[in-house]
């Protein structure tokens, strides 16, 4: 087996050319003396609201209780249910059930591998009162229609986003309006030194809840009114998070100019694509292909030396710890199949032109090896 020669991800290739900026950062916060819910946290979240054009921003302690307290400033909780899909990071589901709701699960899209609207609209009961679509590797769900059916039956709809920084849908960033948790956890395509996240949001009353509640549910200090919760994003992180909310949109350029030499690279060599719907500018979190014989794929990519990964392996409602909210029966064909033939191929801002070109050409090797 050889060495890898292409890494899945390289976080420091990232940091390099930022070094000076993020030491200046961190030298900030350290000579400030001030680490929790201060000046650079409320900086950031000024600049976070306006980069994605958000009505406002709170910065909390990672992507899943960002969600976690979406849903219950939103007020779902206990006794509700929350349509998501299965074919995500289990933190999405583990959100819902932390919030004391229970998620109910609904087949994806099998082109975009979203949250299928009519499959989501036929799980709804008289329980139901939220919708959870995901925008899955950076590519948006189809909103529209979801916005529809929330809307008719009188649903909450929070969007996890924890891998779309910097995806449109029609046009408009993911983000813009509605409810949207991000996560800042280092791999994302805006990556803290650690964890972090957030919640945009364009309802006032409910940011202001999501503020008490990260806070232990103070309004005023030693005002307990909510019982919260500790999630909060610190100053170092909040600092670091500005020198590379700046980069932001240049690295999704980047990530776009990538995907598009893959997908030429890859055409016609046996290989289901990936490809961006009509309504969407995906933000290419991960490049995610499809074939049969997946595992097979993956070994002979290890040999060559493209170490890759799998988002995700096994769906969440086939997961042993959510067996206790899922009827043992249930199935989702198109979720269960994806599962067994997404890989993950490495997409990283730094990658040169070449790289990528030099992984492809590995990509087809390899799949012309497997048959
Ligand atoms: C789709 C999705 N949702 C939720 C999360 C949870 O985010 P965090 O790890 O910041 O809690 C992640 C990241 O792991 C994710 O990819």
């Amino acid at each position: 087996m050889s060495a890898t020669q292409v890494p899945f991800l390289d976080l420091a290739s990232q940091i390099a050319p930022l070094r000076e900026e993020i030491d200046a950062a961190l030298r900030r916060v350290l000579d400030s003396g001030w680490f929790v819910l201060g000046p650079e946290l409320e900086a950031f979240e000024r600049e976070l609201a306006e980069r994605f054009g958000a009505r406002t921003a709170v910065g909390v302690a990672n992507g899943t209780e960002a969600l976690q307290l979406a849903l219950e400033a939103l007020g779902v909780g206990p006794g509700d249910e929350v349509i998501t899909t299965p074919l995500t990071a289990a933190f999405t589901a583990l959100a819902i059930v932390r919030a004391g709701a229970r998620p109910v699960f609904a087949d994806v899209d099998p082109r975009t591998l979203n949250l299928d609207p009519t499959a989501a609209e036929r799980a709804i009961t008289l329980r139901t009162r939220a919708l959870l679509p995901v925008h899955l590797y950076g590519h948006p769900a189809n909103l529209d229609p979801l916005r529809e059916i929330a809307r008719r039956h009188g649903l909450v709809l929070i969007e996890d986003g924890c891998q779309a920084h910097g995806a449109k849908y029609r046009g408009r960033a993911i983000g813009a309006t509605g409810a949207v948790a991000l996560s800042f956890y280092p791999t994302k395509n805006l990556g803290a030194l650690g964890d972090g996240g957030a919640l945009l949001l364009d309802d006032d009353e409910a940011a202001a809840r999501v503020r008490e509640l990260r806070n232990g549910g103070q309004r005023a200090r030693y005002e307990h009114l909510r019982l919260g919760m500790n999630s909060r994003l610190d100053e170092l992180q909040a600092a670091v998070l500005r020198v590379k909310l700046r980069r932001l949109e240049s690295w999704v350029e980047r990530r776009r100019a990538l995907a598009e030499i893959y997908r030429e690279e890859l055409a016609s060599c046996g290989l289901d694509l990936p490809e961006e719907a009509s309504y969407a500018r995906a933000a290419w979190h991960l490049f995610v292909v499809r074939h049969p014989r997946r595992d097979a794929l993956a070994a002979a990519l290890k040999v060559r030396g493209v170490e890759t990964l799998v988002h995700y392996p096994v769906p969440v409602h086939r997961q042993p710890a959510f067996a206790v909210v899922v009827p043992p029966e249930t199935r989702f064909p198109v979720a269960e199949l994806a599962a067994s033939s997404v890989l993950s191929l490495p997409l990283y801002p730094e990658m040169s032109d070449a790289r990528v070109r030099f992984v492809a050409g590995v990509v087809r090797e390899a799949v012309a090896a497997i048959g």
